[in-house]
């Protein structure tokens, strides 16, 4: 795992942002793997900036959501699907055929979007966020590692993380989803995962330095070749408290810019 340490989310932010235009520009075609939450939103307001300046187009990217809320009607404005279209598809290029999200459909095949991201020859690089149980998707703790597309019961903590996004109404949220699975994730050629804040920091060196345990989800990106960790100071607080700014692996260096 590379892990960059930034002096703060604006930052790292920008250095992600720039990363995916600059990978876009490189390549013909591009698969991207997203993410929702919190922890992006800056970045999407990168890249539709990125766009707005004619620094990039999205004509020859196809997206593929990493997961989405099953039950609740897809235009409802906490649906994943109305997330990314207000925090990036309604200002970017992107053509509608080129958005994929797992199937919330009950008559389909959840695994039948590992199909379509085969299909459509695999995903170059997925954004992760972590939850504080350490999920990754809505992988929650304790799901098989060789998990396609799936259908989940979140876990009542994932809930009550979640619950600031409706209105603070714990009984608003979800029971379920359908996420990619831990398999279907690892698959992707490249990873960034990302956390920021004080309260992902425990979590963030149980990921990195934890024994690979199904029970902590994101352990198992210990295992990927092409993984990125990008922090900002608080999130990395506990590895640095714990190992310094080096240990056996990496040698942490404080980015104030990229
Ligand atoms: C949700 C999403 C995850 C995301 C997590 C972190 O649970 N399903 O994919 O990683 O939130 O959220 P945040 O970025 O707001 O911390």
């Amino acid at each position: 795992m590379h892990i960059r340490i930034f002096r703060n989310k604006s930052i790292a932010s920008d250095f992600i942002a720039n990363l995916i235009v600059d990978k876009i520009n490189s390549e013909k075609e591009f698969n991207l793997g997203l993410a929702t939450g919190s922890t992006y939103l800056e970045t999407y307001k990168n890249l539709v900036d990125a766009y707005k300046k004619n620094n990039v187009s999205f004509e020859k990217v196809k997206t593929f959501n990493l997961d989405e809320y099953l039950d609740i009607d897809r235009n409802h404005p906490q649906t994943y699907y109305h997330f990314m279209r207000t925090h990036l598809f309604n200002d970017i290029d992107i053509e509608r055929k080129n958005i994929f999200f797992p199937p919330v459909d009950t008559h389909v095949y959840f695994h039948s979007f590992d199909d379509i991201i085969k299909r459509n020859k695999g995903i170059d690089l997925q954004l992760l966020g972590i939850g504080n149980n350490g999920h990754i998707g809505f992988n929650e703790p304790g799901t098989i590692f060789n998990s396609k597309t799936h259908l989940i019961q979140l876990d009542q903590s994932t809930r009550e993380q979640n619950k600031r996004f409706f209105n603070d109404n714990i009984d608003a949220v979800p029971h379920y989803a359908v996420t990619m699975g831990i398999q279907t994730i690892m698959q992707a050629k490249e990873i960034i995962i990302t956390a920021f804040g004080e309260k992902k920091a425990e979590i963030v060196n149980n990921m990195i330095y934890g024994r690979v345990s199904e029970m902590i989800p994101a352990t198992i990106l210990q295992n990927h070749s092409n993984v990125t960790v990008v922090l900002d100071l608080e999130a990395a607080s506990v590895i640095l408290r714990k190992r310094g700014w080096q240990d056996e692996n990496n040698f942490y260096k404080l980015q104030n810019s990229y």
